[in-house]
């Protein structure tokens, strides 16, 4: 059998443990994809960085999009990120040459995931996303395939490292935010521009690729109201505390008898949930469904080699051929999203736990 080619877009600290890791695990991704799987390209803006990668034999391109659209590829590992810019021309241009795509882009996904689904179903090639939301805990696939017989009524969940990882901090040690953030930077865990993180923005997108695998509907995380963790204080959470609970930011999906209601916000937990034991840089996932009632995931939302393991799980369902529509149903048969009013609390947000 051949070996499926890939080309790797991005060789930050995701694409570099990506590399190494199918070089590690190279025969038990043979096993688990039923033929050999290799690194063929790789594409990075800078060319003379250290990475303490052996790149020997393998291609190397300045321009991502020539990557993708080189015969030396058959499949392309995004891992640039952003919305648009070069990652959204990576893709598209491997799309439309008829190569695989794996991609952790949620905000790319959260952006234009249904035209990029849509162009994967006409070229009859794979578009798998299962690092785009909650790093390494496969809750796509769970979503996608496991619960198939499902009907999902909420799904909820600890989505941003970052966040939860500030919270946990000043909760447990009484430390600022500011702080905290800080060091949450310096571990590597926070995105580019932390706003993203702090703000609600990455949770936004993450759970928009949930709620369309959840519910069927077309992604809009324009529908989605958000706010981050910035304005919590540490009595805030001193407060909840008193009361039983714990604070956490979360992404919240529901069906609700005006539509599906998309929400992020700091949530008070009750300290007796499940989602409220998860601490530090930790990610849960809550699916409530008519079978299983509760569902919850947990573990760990942002780094390398998490990631890097949803990523690598991705490439051997593209080098097997499970390649079905990405988000489990034709992109043509995904409903509009019908927006739901927001119901705000007084005196902030909590959630009805069952
Ligand atoms: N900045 C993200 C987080 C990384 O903190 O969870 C993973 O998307």
């Amino acid at each position: 059998t051949q070996s499926l080619r890939l080309g790797v877009a991005g060789l930050g600290t995701v694409g570099t443990s990506v590399v190494r890791m199918i070089a590690r695990r190279a025969e038990a991704l043979a096993a688990a994809a039923g033929r050999p799987v290799q690194v063929t390209a790789v594409s990075a803006r800078d060319r003379g960085r250290d990475r303490g990668l052996d790149l020997a034999g393998i291609a190397w391109f300045d321009d991502p999009v020539a990557l993708a659209r080189s015969g030396e590829v058959d499949a392309v590992v995004e891992l640039i990120g952003g919305a648009e810019g070069a990652a959204r021309a990576t893709v598209e241009a491997a799309l439309a040459a008829g190569k695989h795509v794996v991609t952790a882009n949620k905000a790319l996904l959260a952006r234009h995931g249904a035209a990029l689904a849509r162009m994967a179903e006409e070229a009859g090639v794979g578009l798998a996303f299962e690092a785009s939301a909650a790093g390494g805990i496969p809750v796509v696939k769970t979503l996608r395939e496991a619960l198939a017989g499902n009907a999902v009524s909420r799904v909820y969940g600890i989505l941003n490292g970052t966040c939860n990882y500030i919270l946990s901090r000043m909760e447990l040690e009484g430390l600022t935010f500011e702080a905290c953030l800080k060091d949450a930077q310096a571990l590597g865990y926070a995105e580019a521009d932390p706003t993203f993180d702090v703000e609600g923005f990455d949770t936004a997108h993450k759970l928009a690729v949930l709620t369309s695998l959840a519910f069927g509907t077309q992604i809009d995380a324009d529908g989605i109201t958000v706010e981050g963790i910035s304005a919590i204080a540490p009595l805030d959470l001193r407060m909840a505390d008193e009361l039983g609970y714990r604070i956490k930011l979360l992404g919240v999906a529901e069906a609700t008898p005006a539509g599906i209601e998309q929400r992020v916000h700091p949530t008070m937990v009750p300290k007796s949930s499940a989602i409220a034991q998860v601490m530090g840089v930790t990610n849960a996932v809550t699916i409530d469904t008519d079978a299983l009632r509760e569902l919850t995931l947990i573990g760990p939302g942002a780094g390398g080699e998490a990631t890097a393991s949803a990523v690598v799980a991705d490439i051997a369902d593209v080098a097997a051929g499970r390649v079905g529509p990405a988000f489990g149903r034709p992109a043509d048969g995904l409903k509009r999203l019908p927006r739901a009013e927001m119901q705000r609390h007084e005196g902030g947000y909590y959630i009805r736990l069952t």
